[in-house]
């Protein structure tokens, strides 16, 4: 479509438009808060639910036409959550397809079952969420009117004054949010150096609000562009829901008095337990844009290992491509046998290999482009509101998008897998990253693509020769293409830390709405809504509006590509890391955060990210580009990053085309770094793989903030920059730019060192550590804990999975722990066996139960206990253990028993 054409539509719409804004100015109300809001009717009560009419009680027409009739549905869902549901009463607008966010199963409960009270008023109507236990009011909309017109609902409550607000995402702001003139607008949009405050990649409009009196959470689930404004109003918090479409369909969320998790487990009931992660993907993964060709990938596979790093995934990105049109390749730079060559070495050495598509296939009509011809064959491309295809700009150039509604795409997609990525004939991966789903286009508003790509030079001109054809790879390790950057730290001093003080529905286009430039115009860092993606008046084959489903965009790539894995590896758990989400696609896919930046900023702001994701939307398997995207990585960076990245549920480096190159390798501090970390990590593993299996059985967050563990602690309510590694291990990452110090808050709790066992008693105050060597990170054990450690790592999780295990027995004050450990074969969407394993400790007696179900074909090297200096004597299963198999360690007051058994039965074992 052309860009005049584009504008003779628009401007036909904007007329439409303004003449019914003229009609209704005379009547329009200054503010929301000046409308008359609705008045309820005809409402019906019944024990399990309620519905009422709701009418509209005075023109309001802040931005256009008002909706006159409303329909409130009130259901009690479960025990814990209540479903409130504000819809055109004609019910022909806009709501989140079925087949995108599948709607939680309903008990349809008494109402008197429920923990929460719906309580309303008549006229105008507003209403309140109550927590009946304590009378808490969790929502508030009094005083404030309800909106519904065509092309703008709002809806305000009322909160307590500086609520602890958390989620909302994707923002790059602190995990708690600001409580005072703050926007956050939600436009899927290709966000390069995730500036803070902006819309970024994600949807995810769930918040969870603590309280002294407990936590609860409220989503909205709407996929049209929202700002949610939080201020500070008549001394309260206001929280205003503002979206150019849709309806206020709210799921509230009890929550729980003590326990902030269970708020996270009520919304994974809503959007849908996330997906088993195969154990590899725990491993570490290095990418980057701008490997220029096989021989280099290579290189760097082989450079980690000779560096002694362990390096389990090695990634491509679009690079491999020729002109950068997905499922090709590049016949010079990436030749498929040569491909395939460094596909089996990684296999063959317990190693994978991952590799980038996008969603856009280069317009490349009459070439023989599969991709292209294919989609134009099926008529699955995306077209305008002009029934032509529509044309956005990604790297290739001029692009067509794939329409994720059109029933005909699932197969276009599996078939381009299959052909592509064919195990024998083409490249076997086995994982997936997904981009530039937003959907991304560097097409500016209004969009003229042929122009946009011929000025910003896509597909680019490669700036290197091809490599030989022939060059040997895996031969000379020694080999860089790339310059090692200079090395600022050259005396490599590693000091050991001392602590010094303990401190679906389609409506039809209607043709009076301006689909372009709605009268309300969201916060949209981009600008216009169309600017930088799919205009949006494109017509999906199902009659949706791109207006409507944009932020769905990413979610529904995630969901086919996912299905196009599993038809070529069936039966197998995939890795798929994608940009863009929205609430939900934890059940699918992985996430990473994006085009951060190599700033500290960054560095400390990606704990408050991965908290979001994990801990809320349910998107656990997270983690930033480690060491940083854009800008050029420092060797103190990157090290304290390596650190920190070890303990993110998805680990990875990256890094943008023309950085200087940072894989770990590159400086020895950062190398030593990365082997510290990652031994830590490779031996926690089974840990945080029992933690991640949990929140894929009942969404609890495998990374918790400090207050989810400490709620009645108000110190921790506000801290971003430390957290609980699974449940139990607390990191607190040096956040200064360049420092050695770290001052952070340990709770009013027993902790012990990671490193030395040694115990600490937290004070609920501040602790500062000097002398925290680049290539460390502090790292607690929460007393009360046994931890199943692998007792060595390995250089890949196949060899880790050999090793034995060490049982680490920390208890907390009152001399109790306890643990769990959940092991399968690591790969298999369905499991024949699985092994879970209980662990209690008290008084001075380990006890371990469970089924064995499948074997892990490894032994328990030794117990540990910490905090006691008792030799004994030790008893397993009644018998005495050898003395000589009893090391007492009085400087850090732990006992490790050898016991060596295999780790196949329950045993107990106990200090008499
Ligand atoms: C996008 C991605 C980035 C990738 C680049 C090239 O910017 O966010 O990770 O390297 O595209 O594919």
């Amino acid at each position: 479509m052309t860009t005049l054409k584009r504008l003779s539509f628009l401007s036909l719409l904007q007329l439409c438009v303004l003449a019914t804004q003229d009609v209704q100015l005379a009547q329009r109300a200054a503010t929301p808060d000046d409308c008359a809001g609705y008045n309820a009717r005809n409402v019906h009560q019944t024990a399990h639910s309620l519905t009422a009419d709701l009418v509209l009680a005075g023109a309001c027409a802040l931005y256009g036409e008002d909706i006159p009739n409303l329909k409130l549905t009130v259901s009690y869902e479960d025990s814990s959550r209540l479903h409130v549901k504000i819809a055109d009463a004609a019910g022909k607008r806009y709501q989140v397809p079925e087949s995108v966010f599948p709607r939680p199963k309903s008990a349809n409960l008494l109402a008197v079952q429920s923990e929460l009270e719906f309580k309303y008023k008549t006229a105008p109507f507003s209403f309140q969420v109550i927590r009946k236990a304590d009378k808490e009011v969790l929502f508030d909309t009094t005083g404030h009117a309800l909106v519904f017109e065509q092309q703008y609902i709002r809806l305000q409550t009322s909160l307590p004054p500086s609520a602890n607000i958390y989620g909302l995402g994707e923002h790059t702001n602190t995990f708690r949010l600001p409580s005072n003139n703050f926007t956050r607008t939600f436009w899927n949009r290709d966000a390069y150096g995730v500036a803070e405050g902006t819309n970024l990649y994600s949807t995810h409009p769930i918040y969870f609000e603590h309280r002294t009196t407990g936590t609860h959470g409220v989503f909205l689930l709407n996929s049209n562009g929202i700002d949610v404004k939080i201020n500070q109003v008549n001394g309260k918090t206001a929280l205003e829901y503002n979206a150019i479409g849709g309806i206020f369909d709210f799921y509230f969320l009890s929550g729980s008095k003590k326990d902030p998790s269970e708020v996270s487990r009520q919304y994974a009931k809503v959007a849908g337990l996330p997906a088993e992660v195969p154990y590899w993907g725990f491993g570490f993964h290095q990418c980057r844009y701008g490997y220029q060709n096989f021989v280099e990938v290579a290189d760097v596979v082989a450079n980690y290992s000779k560096a002694g790093i362990p390096l389990e995934t090695m990634w491509t990105d679009i690079d491999y491509m020729k002109d950068r049109w997905v499922f090709t390749n590049d016949p010079q730079y990436f030749p498929t046998n040569r491909v395939q060559e460094i596909i089996h070495y990684l296999h063959a050495h317990d190693q994978h290999y991952i590799v980038m598509v996008d969603p856009a296939v280069a317009a490349q009509p009459n070439k023989g482009y599969g991709a292209y011809d294919n989609g134009v064959k099926d008529g699955i491309f995306l077209k305008g509101s002009d029934g032509n295809l529509f044309h956005g700009v990604v790297w290739p150039g001029v692009t067509v998008y794939p329409d994720w509604f059109n029933p005909k795409t699932q197969s276009y997609w599996t078939n381009e897998f299959k052909t592509f990525f064919d195990p024998k004939s083409g490249w076997d991966i086995d994982g997936l990253w997904i981009d530039m789903n937003e959907a991304a286009s560097f097409c500016p508003y209004p969009c003229d693509p042929e122009a946009t790509a011929a000025s910003g030079g896509f597909p680019p001109n490669r700036t290197t020769p091809p490599p030989d054809p022939n060059a040997p790879i895996f031969t000379d390790v020694k080999r860089s293409a790339m310059p090692l950057p200079e090395s600022v730290y050259t005396d490599v001093e590693i000091v050991e830390r001392e602590d010094v003080s303990i401190d679906a529905r389609a409506p039809a286009i209607n043709a009076s709405l301006n689909y372009l430039e709605p009268p309300y115009a969201i916060a949209n860092a981009a600008g216009a809504l169309s600017a930088s993606t799919v205009y949006t008046d494109a017509v999906h084959s199902n009659g949706l509006i791109e207006y409507d489903v944009h932020n769905l965009y990413g979610t529904m790539m995630s969901i086919a590509s996912q299905k196009a894995m599993e038809a070529r590896r069936p039966g197998l758990r995939t890795l798929i890391i994608t940009r863009s989400t929205f609430a939900g696609a934890g059940a699918k896919v992985g996430k990473w955060l994006g085009d951060n930046l190599s700033t500290w900023w960054h560095y400390r702001n990606s704990v408050a990210g991965v908290l979001g994701f994990n801990a809320i939307y349910q998107v656990p398997m997270v983690g930033p580009d480690t060491c940083g995207f854009g800008a050029d990585t420092t060797e103190f960076l990157c090290s304290r990053w390596a650190t920190l990245g070890a303990f993110y549920p998805f680990y990875r480096n990256h890094n943008q085309d023309g950085q200087r190159p940072q894989e770990f390798y590159r400086w020895p501090l950062v190398t030593a770094a990365a082997k510290n970390a990652l031994d830590i990590r490779y031996r926690l593993l089974d840990y945080f793989n029992t933690a991640l299996h949990a929140q894929t059985v009942d969404g609890s967050p495998s990374w918790n903030p400090l207050f989810f563990k400490y709620p009645a602690d108000k110190n921790t309510w506000g801290i971003d920059t430390q957290f609980f590694f699974g449940d139990s291990i607390l990191v607190s990452p040096v956040v200064e730019e360049n420092s050695t110090s770290v001052t952070f808050y340990l709770p009013k709790d027993k902790f012990y060192d990671f490193k030395t066992f040694a115990p600490i008693e937290g004070k609920g105050a501040n602790v500062t550590l000097n002398d925290v060597a680049f290539t460390d990170i502090p790292v607690y054990i929460r007393g009360g804990t046994v931890l199943p450690l692998r007792a060595k790592s390995a250089m890949t999780t196949t060899a880790l999975r050999k090793n034995d295990f060490q049982i680490v027995v920390a208890p907390a004050a009152d001399g109790t722990a306890s643990g769990k450990l959940y092991v399968d074969d690591g790969v298999s969407l369905k499991q024949k066996a699985t092994t879970e394993v209980s662990f209690k400790y008290a008084k001075g007696r380990l006890t371990v139960t469970g089924h064995f179900g499948y074997k892990l074909g490894v032994k328990i090297s030794s117990v540990t206990v910490l905090g006691v200096k008792s030799s004994g004597p030790y008893k397993l299963d009644g018998k005495a253990v050898a003395k000589t198999s009893v090391a007492v360690n009085a400087a850090s007051q732990s006992v490790d028993v050898k016991i060596g058994i295999p780790f196949t039965k329950p045993f107990t074992l106990s200090v008499a």
